[in-house]
């Protein structure tokens, strides 16, 4: 009964939660251990349709503990909000834990990431807004709040004041916006507290348990590879840890218990914000790409970048990550070109790179070398077996897996948990 990491290879928005979500009723927790309510992750039940944002996309599956690790940033207005949504649809979201070192989001750090991106004017990172920067920073800084503070009004107090001193003189002088008020931050916060007690544990010592009895436990990851504040492409990134090891740090088990680390990458390849993207294409392809994948926000709307796939960037998550496993995502999305060209390496002021290069200058200036590959016509939406697949689309699929140097496990064919080609069992 494994342990199992399911995270972008790209730049986001590869259909982690439907991965996550299709493994379903074999899964007994589902963690996530970085980010917040930045991520957006669409699962499709049948004719239902779920947006979820702060919950673990094994919140759908029954039997399955959703659990909020210590590594996520938690917006507690956008939990309940989500949770009343979920209810309201029949969805039990009775078994939810929540991490008592997990921080919170308090409304000053949302009003800070929008003027901060405000304020970098041609610089902005396209953020989403919802303060994820600030409070990770706020973390770092060691003036974060977290959901253990909530429980003591003295405590909560003191900590909210400590962490004004700081703020509101980047509030109200640097950015000439008026400070937050202590008593009403507590008082927003601790209105909270009596509703988030239930759901919070030592969601470390329940994984670690959990594990110890042989349960199975997938540690999903918001946001990406190349949006991992380490591995991704800095400054053009999230502020947490989007990789592998962000699961460790990120949920409180050590490495040695992951026995599975599986890469969800799409076919092609889409980006929101700013930031390099090699192989991004400004033209109708691109648009075209954008119309049939559905490529806007889960969180935002925004239209997102679209471009062909990058062998290099899977190469680096595979790298980066240690993945055993590649879900490949939206192939159908790629029914009807003649061709489909694919980045096998870059260019870089005339110099072959066929790694990610080690500055961001040079990635900034990369233009990709393209190899293309064989297209196919005929629909495959509803092809549920790989002997079934066009035999182009097979033999796009296996160039890919060679050129990304990971087995590619699964393909999807369509939003719905049904439409995917299972090639081998990601818990078996
Ligand atoms: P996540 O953030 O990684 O969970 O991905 P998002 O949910 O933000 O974006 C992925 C989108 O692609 C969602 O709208 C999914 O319903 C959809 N999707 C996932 N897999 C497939 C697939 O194989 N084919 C198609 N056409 N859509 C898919
Ligand atoms: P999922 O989990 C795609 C991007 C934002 C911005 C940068 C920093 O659905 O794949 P932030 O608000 O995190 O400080 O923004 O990261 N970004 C995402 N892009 N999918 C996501 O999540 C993202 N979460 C953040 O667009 O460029
Ligand atoms: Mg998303």
């Amino acid at each position: 009964m494994p342990a199992v990491v399911v995270l972008g290879a790209q730049w986001g928005d590869e259909g982690k939660g439907k991965a996550t979500d299709q493994l379903g009723s074999r899964v007994d927790y589902v963690v996530k251990f970085n980010g917040g309510n930045n991520a957006g992750h669409m699962v499709v039940v049948g004719d239902e349709k779920y947006a979820l944002h702060l919950l673990p996309s094994g919140i759908l599956s029954p039997g399955c503990v959703p659990v909020i690790g210590n590594g996520v940033v938690v917006d507690l207005e956008v939990l309940f909000q989500e949770i009343e949504g979920l209810e309201a649809r029949g969805v039990d979201t009775s078994r939810l834990l929540v991490s008592s070192s997990a921080h919170v989001i308090p409304s000053y750090n949302r009003t800070l990431d929008k003027v901060t991106e405000r304020f970098l004017g041609k610089r902005q990172i396209g953020t989403t807004g919802r303060g994820i920067g600030p409070t990770y920073a706020d973390k770092m800084n060691r003036v974060g709040i977290r959901i253990s503070d909530l429980f003591d009004e003295g405590v909560l107090r003191d900590k909210v004041e400590g962490a004004l001193t700081q703020k509101n003189q980047i509030l109200t002088k640097i950015y000439n916006r008026r400070g937050a008020d202590v008593d009403a931050v507590v008082a927003e916060l601790r209105s909270y507290a009596d509703r988030v007690a239930p759901m919070v544990a030592d969601t470390g010592l329940v994984l670690n348990r959990a594990l110890d009895e042989g349960k199975t436990v997938v540690f999903e990851a918001g946001q990406a590879t190349m949006l991992d504040v380490d591995h991704g492409t800095y400054p053009f990134v999230t502020s947490s840890s989007a990789t592998a090891g962000g699961a460790v740090t990120g949920s409180g088990i050590g490495p040695t218990r992951i026995d599975r680390v599986v890469g969800v990458i799409k076919a092609y390849t889409t980006r929101v914000g700013e930031g390099p993207f090699p192989t991004e294409l400004h033209d109708d392809v691109g648009e075209r790409l954008r119309k049939t994948g559905g490529e806007y926000g889960v969180t935002t709307g925004r239209p997102r970048r679209c471009g062909w796939y990058d062998a290099v960037v899977a190469r680096y998550a595979g790298r980066v990550n240690g993945l055993t496993d590649l879900v490949l995502t939206k192939l159908d999305v790629l029914t009807g070109f003649e061709k489909v060209p694919v980045c096998v390496a870059y260019d870089v002021d005339g110099v072959r790179h066929d790694e990610m290069p080690i500055d961001q200058t040079a990635f900034g200036k990369a233009t990709p070398i393209y190899e293309e590959l064989d297209g196919w016509w005929e629909d495959i939406s509803q092809v549920r077996s790989w002997d079934e697949l066009p035999v182009n689309a097979r033999r796009y699929v296996e160039a890919l897996e060679e050129m990304s140097g990971t087995r590619i496990s699964s393909v999807g064919v369509g939003p719905d948990r049904e439409a995917t080609i299972v090639r081998h069992d990601l818990l078996g």
